[in-house]
C-alpha cells in the first residue's frame, strides 16, 4: 500500500492511494515521455483519486474540469472578459495549464462539445501546440504539462465514445474495483472502521457486482463502500447504512431492490 503521508515537492501533502496494478509506473512512464493519458473504469474506482495522487507525487499543479454537453473549446482555452471597463483576457484551465506546466484532468471527457476535441488533437499529438486564436497566441506545452482524460465506457451510449483520432493520441489504461484485500484496505483507510468490520461490506460488494448487466448498469463502488463503512463508523447500524449507501443508489425498481436485499440477508447472514 501507498505511503499516504509522503510529501509532494508543491510541500502539500500526497493524497491516499492504493495501486491496484502499474498505474504509478504507466502515469510516470507517460509523464516523462510527454504523453497524454485516458483513464478508463466504471463510476468511485479511484480515478480522480488517482490523478490528485500523481500530481502531488510529480509536484505538479492540479487543474480538474468536469466535462459536461454545454462545455465548449472556449472553457477551456479561455475568454476576454470584461474587468471595470476593460475586456480582459483570462486563461481558462487547460491554457492555464500548458503556461504552469500543470497537470490538467478532463473527466467525463465524451460529454465535452466537439470544437472541444479541435483543441486537444494539436496538444495530444508530437506538435503539444495549443493555439489561441483570440489572442493570436501559440503555446507550445513544457515538458511537465500532461493531459490526463477519463471517462467511464459502461453508461456511454456509443454514439458517445471518443473518436478513433483523438483515442489513439493516448496511452490508456482501464481501471476496475480491487481485489477484495486490497479494498478492503482503502475502505479501512479512508472510513476508520476496523476490517473485520470492513471485510463483509466487500464482500457483499462483490456479490452485488456480480449481478451487473442483469438487473444492475454498474455495480457497488469503491466510493459507496467508503460511505457504508463511514456511517457504520459513525454509529448508523449496520443493515441501514447497507440500505442507504448500497442498496438505495444502484436502482429504483422495487423487485431489483428486493433481489439485491436478498443477496444482502444471504451474504451477511
Ligand atoms: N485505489 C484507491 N485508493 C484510495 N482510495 C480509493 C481507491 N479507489 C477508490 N478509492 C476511494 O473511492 C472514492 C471514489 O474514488 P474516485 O472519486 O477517485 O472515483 P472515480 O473513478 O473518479 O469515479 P467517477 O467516475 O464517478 O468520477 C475515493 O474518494 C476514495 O475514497
Ligand atoms: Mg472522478
Amino acid at each position: 500500500m501507498e505511503d499516504s503521508s509522503r510529501q509532494g515537492t508543491a510541500g502539500g501533502a500526497v493524497p491516499f492511494y492504493a495501486p491496484t496494478g502499474n498505474e504509478v509506473a504507466l502515469f510516470e512512464h507517460a509523464h516523462r515521455n510527454r504523453l497524454p493519458l485516458l483513464l478508463k473504469g466504471p463510476t468511485g474506482c479511484g480515478k480522480t483519486r488517482f490523478v490528485a495522487h500523481m500530481a502531488a507525487r510529480l509536484g505538479r499543479p492540479l487543474h480538474t474540469v468536469s466535462c459536461h454537453d454545454d462545455l465548449t473549446a472556449a472553457d477551456l482555452t479561455g475568454r476576454y472578459l470584461l474587468k471595470g471597463g476593460d475586456t480582459v483576457w483570462t486563461d481558462g484551465p487547460l491554457t492555464r495549464s500548458v503556461r504552469e506546466g500543470a497537470i490538467c484532468y478532463l473527466d467525463e471527457v465524451v460529454e465535452a462539445r466537439k470544437d472541444v476535441t479541435v483543441v486537444l488533437h494539436p496538444l495530444t499529438d508530437d506538435r503539444r501546440l495549443l493555439p489561441l486564436e483570440r489572442t493570436g497566441e501559440l503555446l507550445e506545452a513544457p515538458a511537465a504539462f500532461m493531459l490526463v482524460v477519463s471517462y467511464n465506457p459502461g453508461y456511454q451510449n456509443i454514439l458517445k465514445s471518443l473518436k478513433p483520432s483523438t483515442r489513439q493520441r493516448f496511452v490508456a489504461i482501464e481501471f476496475g474495483f480491487p481485489k477484495p484485500d486490497a479494498e478492503t484496505g482503502i475502505v479501512v483507510q479512508e472510513s476508520g472502521l476496523p476490517a473485520d468490520r470492513v471485510a463483509p461490506l466487500v464482500q457483499l460488494g462483490n456479490a452485488l457486482r456480480a449481478l451487473k448487466g442483469q438487473d444492475l448498469e454498474e455495480g457497488v463502488s469503491t466510493r459507496l463502500l467508503v460511505y457504508c463503512a463511514s456511517l457504520i463508523r459513525d454509529g448508523m447500524p449496520r443493515d441501514e447504512a447497507i440500505l442507504a449507501s448500497m442498496i438505495e443508489p444502484l436502482t429504483d425498481d422495487p423487485e431489483v431492490k428486493k433481489a439485491l436485499l436478498r443477496v444482502a440477508e444471504l451474504t451477511l447472514g
